[in-house]
């Protein structure tokens, strides 16, 4: 994917949620409830005295201030109150929400925050099958300035790819796509041009995988062969996508080392630019370094660090996703190399990238975090790493300060999010470090 919006939940959303909220509390029946600024929270207290009073001391607690407060007789649980509550919101405030709503839970009954959808993030990697189709644009909706835009042909086959897309769910077979010649001749351009550059301009782990990758001219692969390539090397699968998700959701899949790819591939007539991700790009760009190991831990931070985040840090790390997996360049033996997937599916840009007309800057995560970009034409500035593992380092060393309830990690075994929220998951994690630790011990005394 290379076309990051800084997209927040879409007000929409926002908008349907908190009516809905307001129904709620109003029961259908037409009742309102004063607007108010902030957020909401709604929970039902039983009618005792002095449980509002415990209820308002975990405000206090958690920092949380209340700036409105309405109460009224439960309609549907007999005996009880419902509380309609506007808080203020501040920077640290989702991390203060969070753990408040934990204490709610424990406490009240019917506890609703109008921010749900921005702190739910999956725990499973099957739970993707809820964000998956949440794309952005229609497929066959395309821009008055997409290639494709006059083209009743292709806007037909973007529909069909999409339903292909949409119509996956985790565990399922990934679809096989019959890509047309003409889809196969604008593979055939773009290989053989970027071809012609990749020894020199691109980096050597992206050099020493791609031969193994088994691209050639005359045929454009299939996901499974792409998923099952990534699979026995760094666990990363492909999933395929009808068009570009929210930041949000796309880091997601990250954590899970799911990388959502599009199928479809750019217009006949302009092969060698695309105004969104393809599968061209998908293929030689991202594939080839999401096979290498510690690039591959890289990808994964970045979705670990996007789960429960606040949509500010979302925007930094989806401007970090921008200038490092897609733009990112590297130092290697003295030269300047590209590792970033629109470059090295870009003929183009590809050269634009180690010339004197940019601006190369050291990879600083903050600094990276919160630059601004184009996104439709060669970019002025790049980004430089000077290894995939000091890069790994900066960026969990920044990401420290993300506010966040609670540590979370990857459980490769289960493939789900585990949140390190109480002893015996801690002592359970150190269990497994340790025999880890054990086995490295004993490699070592081998080796020597
Ligand atoms: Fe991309």
């Amino acid at each position: 994917m290379t076309k990051q919006t800084d997209t927040q939940m879409s007000d929409s959303t926002w908008n349907n949620f908190k009516s809905a909220a307001k129904d709620a509390y109003a029961d259908g029946k037409g009742e309102t409830v004063q607007s108010q600024n902030g957020q909401t929270i709604i929970f039902t207290l039983p009618e005792q005295i002095g449980c509002l009073a415990d209820a308002l001391v975990m405000f206090k607690n958690r920092n949380v201030n209340l700036t409105h407060i309405e109460s009224r007789i439960s309609k549907t649980e007999r005996g009880s109150f419902e509380f309609y509550v506007n808080v203020e919101e501040n920077e640290t405030a989702p991390k203060d929400i969070s753990l408040l709503l934990e204490d709610l839970k424990k406490f009240a009954k019917n506890v609703t925050y109008d921010h749900e959808e921005a702190l739910w993030f999956p725990s499973k990697i099957s739970d993707l099958d809820r964000l998956s189709n949440r794309v952005l644009s229609n497929a066959s909706e395309l821009d008055t300035d997409h290639p494709g835009y006059s083209d009743p042909n292709y806007r037909a086959r973007r529909k069909e790819l999409a339903a292909l897309a949409m119509e996956y769910k985790h565990g399922e077979p990934l679809p096989k796509i019959k890509y047309t010649q003409e889809e196969i001749n604008t593979w055939d351009t773009v290989l053989s041009a970027v071809l012609k550059l990749h020894p020199t301009h691109a980096c050597k782990e992206f050099l020493k995988i791609f031969p193994s990758c088994g691209y050639k001219l005359g045929t454009i692969p299939q996901f499974d062969e792409m998923s099952n390539f990534l699979k026995v090397r760094t666990g990363f699968t492909l999933r395929p996508v009808a068009g570009l998700l929210s930041a949000r959701d796309f880091l997601c899949g990250l954590a899970f080392r799911v990388f959502f790819a599009t199928p479809y591939v750019r217009h006949s007539k302009t092969p060698m630019w695309t105004p969104e991700p393809d599968v061209v790009r998908e293929f030689i760009g991202h594939v080839p370094l999401l096979a290498d190991p510690v690039f591959a831990q890289f990808v994964q931070e970045l979705g670990l660090l996007s789960l429960g985040a606040p949509e500010e840090w979302i925007k930094r790390i989806s401007r970090i996703y921008w200038f490092t997996l897609e733009f990112g360049m590297i130092h290697q033996n003295g030269n300047l190399k590209a590792y970033g997937a629109s470059l090295l599916a870009s003929f183009g840009e590809l050269q634009h990238c180690i010339s004197d007309k940019p601006i190369h800057h050291s990879f600083e995560p903050e600094k990276t975090s919160q630059t601004s970009y184009p996104i439709e034409e060669y970019q002025p500035q790049y980004f430089v790493f000077e290894s995939f593992a000091k890069a790994t380092k900066k960026v969990k060393q920044w990401a420290t300060a993300i506010p966040k309830p609670q540590s979370i990690r990857y459980n490769a075994f289960t493939e789900g999010i585990e949140t390190l929220e109480d002893k015996e998951r801690i002592m359970n994690l150190i269990r497994e470090m340790k025999c880890d630790m054990d086995r490295v011990e004993d490699a070592i005394q081998k080796v020597h």
